[in-house]
């Protein structure tokens, strides 16, 4: 019988396992859930049988794929799947997904969330500023910054976005400026929100050139990947700058070094959570569930990504 086991340090809600479950168990599969676990060890040691393999940003790398000689395809309930070893899985003919857009809103909310805290000067009562009429800018018109963009015009923001594998005519439909160039974005817009992939060609490109240019009153948010900052021009840009802020839901190796020199300039959350709600995790829980059921059913590859 296809076993189908949801590996998640991070665990869904309750409401979305539930769904998973039935979604599984519907199709006549069998189900199996490894949540919260410390070692990876206790990983290599659940997927030794399963045939499909539901994971949030678990490490699905070498080891853990060829610990899993049945395994046919592995699910990354979110967008970036930066944390499944695409060449090794091909390799073993495993399919790799991810379901796209499905967490997106709650990622977008986040950003205003920590937006919001840091422009009222992280709540202690010291007059802070008002977003309406600022500039923000969208780097990657994808599924997040698109959301991103809508909430920032609801705000009364003067919004941007700078996006190289988008139409230009699709991101001006949506009432959005284009910048032509990644320079442009950060030299217009005194928040920019960070919405790219952590790949070979976007890691560290987040750095000194670019973050020095932007306005007074700069403020980087990052939902994205810690991976696409260079984090020793970050360090330079918070020395040069008495006027940078840090805003991320990924904490950066540096941030004792941070916190210890600018802690008012910086909020990180404690465990990433842009896509914790419950209704990201139902969204993307129940997507990767069905995406299982389709492509053991039917041979369905929409979302494969290897
Ligand atoms: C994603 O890529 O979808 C987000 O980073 C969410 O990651 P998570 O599922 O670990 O919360």
């Amino acid at each position: 019988m296809t076993k189908v086991l949801v590996a998640t340090e991070k665990p869904f809600a309750a409401t979305a396992l539930t769904q998973i479950r039935q979604i599984i168990e519907d199709a006549g599969f069998r189900f199996a859930v490894l949540e919260k676990y410390t070692h990876t060890d206790q990983l290599l040691e659940a997927v030794k049988d399963v045939d499909a393999l539901i994971i949030r940003s678990d490490l699905a790398n070498k080891a853990v794929i060829e610990a899993a000689p049945k395994l046919k395809i592995i699910v990354r309930a979110g967008a970036g799947y930066d944390n499944i070893d695409l060449e090794t899985a091909t390799a073993h003919q495993v399919v790799a997904m991810n379901t796209p857009g499905q967490n997106s809103n709650a990622v977008a909310e986040l950003v205003f969330g920590m937006m919001i805290f840091q422009a009222r000067k992280q709540f202690t009562g010291k007059t802070g500023a008002e977003l309406r009429g600022k500039k923000i800018g969208i780097h990657a018109y994808g599924n997040v910054g698109k959301y991103v963009a809508a909430i920032a015009k609801g705000f009364g923001m003067d919004v941007y976005a700078f996006d190289p594998f988008v139409k230009k005519e699709e991101i001006l439909a949506d009432g959005i400026k284009v910048c032509e160039s990644v320079e442009e974005l950060y030299q217009t817009c005194q928040y920019v929100s960070l919405h790219i992939p952590a790949n070979a060609k976007t890691k560290k490109s987040i750095n000194y050139s670019l973050l020095s240019t932007m306005p007074k009153g700069a403020t980087l948010i990052n939902t994205a990947r810690k991976e696409v900052i260079d984090e020793n021009d970050l360090l330079k840009i918070f020395a040069d700058r008495s006027d940078f802020t840090y805003l991320s839901d990924i904490e950066p190796d540096c941030k004792e070094e941070l916190a210890a020199k600018y802690g008012d300039r910086i909020f990180f959350t404690l465990k990433k959570m842009g896509a914790q709600t419950d209704e990201a995790n139902m969204n993307a829980g129940v997507a990767a569930a069905q995406q299982i059921v389709g492509f053991i059913k039917d041979g369905n590859t929409r979302y494969k990504v290897n």
